[in-house]
């Protein structure tokens, strides 16, 4: 690949993480975060927001390490018997800490997923109200669904591309919840800025830009070596936006109706 073939590479993932922040999954997204910050939550819209949003987070890690698997298992495959396991840590790191394996010095650290038990147990929404049907909006469970599709079952370009997606809006969504959170603290019973129940939003807010470089530079090298990869990977960073979209239209709406100025002030 000469220097010019790895500029047009460059600029063409650029637009395509253009195209991404563009879609209306990010409108969406945009329009939550007002409502967010619009309102404290009450206790019916706390458990749908968690159960429905709960159904998606609920397969991520382990949908990034089928991932992780698949690519290191195509390497291997390929011949590179002693790179696939580093061409899969690529994607591995976006696991280290929703597995807790990101600061061993001080022994196992919580998961994402105990994380998010915390908060939500702070916040009083229990496990049967995580899969009651008046909480849990069926966007949730349908993206959760995709997610596991398109980590273990998808072409690895559309796999790329979905988890690509995933990034790309994480490191705006947890801005959006974390600042929503602390703007009414005492209503969601939160001591300060640093108070760890909020670790959950606060931990992704730091780690998703990383995240998303890395899955970057995996898709690069797999487009170095067939562009044609990158209809894969703009289908599965589609099929996630029009997820994400879904997933927020439909939190916006239903939490929406007792704040209607936080609906009718989006762009
Ligand atoms: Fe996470
Ligand atoms: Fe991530």
């Amino acid at each position: 690949m000469t220097a010019t073939d790895s500029q047009a590479l460059d600029r063409e993932l650029s637009l395509m993480e253009a195209r991404m922040l563009e879609h209306a999954a990010v409108k969406e997204l945009a329009a939550f975060g007002k409502l967010l910050a619009s309102k404290p939550l009450d206790a019916r819209e706390l458990k749908t927001f968690f159960a429905t949003m709960g159904a998606f987070f609920k397969t991520v890690p382990t949908g990034i390490l089928a991932l992780a698997l698949k690519i290191s298992d195509d390497w291997m495959a390929r011949g590179d018997r002693y790179g696939a396991t580093a061409m899969g840590a690529y994607i591995l790191f976006a696991d280290v800490d929703e597995f807790g394996l990101h600061d061993l010095r001080n022994g196992m650290q919580r998961t994402h997923h105990q994380l998010f038990q915390e908060l939500t147990a702070h916040l009083k929404v229990s496990e049967a109200d995580m899969q009651d049907p008046r909480y849990l909006l069926p966007v949730g469970q349908i993206l959760g669904e995709r997610t596991t599709e398109y980590y273990r079952h998808r072409s690895i370009g559309e796999a790329l591309g979905f988890h690509l997606a995933s990034e790309v809006t994480s490191s705006e969504e947890f801005v959006y919840f974390l600042n929503g959170f602390l703007k009414y603290k005492e209503h969601y019973g939160v001591k300060d800025d640093a108070d760890p129940v909020l670790h959950f939003f606060r931990v992704h807010t730091v780690v998703e830009p990383m995240h998303k470089s890395m899955g970057r530079s995996m898709i690069e090298i797999y487009a170095a070596q067939d562009p044609a990869i990158l209809k894969q990977v703009e289908a599965g960073a589609m099929a996630f936006c029009e997820g994400f979209a879904d997933l927020f239209r439909a939190l916006n709406e239903a939490l929406s109706a007792s704040a209607p100025e936080a609906r009718r002030n989006v762009g």
